[in-house]
């Protein structure tokens, strides 16, 4: 089976999700259970983008940016109906991805392994995938993530919950920074990003309102996407058989 048709059939129905109209969806990929497609994967790149991945030293980042382009132009192409060398993907200035011409927004995350990607007709949309065992590496840069009341907050947690409480935060502000199309031009300890309410995209590059949701993968990962209000729908892709 061929890379796009093993993608499509990955995918929970024909059509998902944008078959009932405007919305935001996520998927979440474990880079490994693609592995057999990697030179397919590279074969659906544009130059750029292989530029980008023979730029990176490691084998496994090779890897996982092959398989995260790749999968990014097969759900673009399955969305926009066209085939994945058609979808007009590049990126801004300021490294965003962007789907030209389009009312389409998107952005993209590959972290250890794993690949996010989200893809919105709502709005401005930002995801974030960390893995789990990155939980333990937060607490000494808890000051630069965290604004002064999370920090509060924090320390009124049992020591065993501190940690995943920190990588939480983490994936959603860095899934709020991308929604806002900016990387780390606002500091995150500037700003809050509790998911319990509407939020203003920080910085000036974008206007706009998101929520933030958060995805527990338990011992696999962390994800966040922020994204105009309104339903999220996100699936696991993994390939059969
Ligand atoms: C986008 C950003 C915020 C996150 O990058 P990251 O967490 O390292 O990596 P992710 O895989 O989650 O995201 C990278 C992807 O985000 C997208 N991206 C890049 N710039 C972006 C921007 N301005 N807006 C939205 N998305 C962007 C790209 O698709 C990029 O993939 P690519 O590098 O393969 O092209 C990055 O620009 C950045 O600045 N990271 C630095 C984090 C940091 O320094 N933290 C220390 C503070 S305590």
């Amino acid at each position: 089976m061929d890379l796009p048709t093993a993608f499509e059939h990955a995918l929970p129905s024909a059509g998902w999700p944008f078959a009932g109209g405007q919305g935001t969806l996520a998927v979440f990929i474990a880079a490994d259970a693609w592995s057999r497609w990697n030179a397919e994967a590279f074969a659906l790149l544009d130059i750029d983008e292989r530029e980008r991945v023979l730029r990176k030293r490691r084998p496994d980042d090779r890897a996982l940016t092959t398989l995260a382009y790749a999968c990014h132009r097969l759900l673009l192409s399955t969305v926009l109906e066209c085939a994945p060398g058609e979808v007009p993907l590049g990126r801004d200035a300021r490294g965003c991805p962007v789907v030209a011409g389009d009312r389409l927004l998107t952005s993209l995350s590959h972290a250890d392994g794993l690949v996010a990607i989200a893809v919105s007709s709502a709005g401005p949309v930002g995801i974030d995938i960390e893995p789990a065992t990155r939980a333990g590496d937060m607490v000494e840069i808890a000051g630069r993530v965290c604004h002064p009341r999370e920090l509060a907050a924090l320390a009124a947690l049992p020591d065993s919950e501190r940690e995943r409480a920190l990588l939480s935060l983490w994936v959603c502000k860095e899934a709020l920074l991308k929604a806002a199309g900016i990387g780390m031009a606002v500091e995150m300890d500037r700003f809050e990003a509790p998911t319990d309410r509407v939020l203003a995209l920080p910085g000036n590059a974008r206007n706009g309102t998101a929520t933030i949701r958060l995805f527990d993968g338990g011992e696999r990962f962390l994800a966040a996407v922020a994204a105009a209000p309104g339903a999220i729908a996100s699936t696991w892709l993994a390939p059969a058989g």
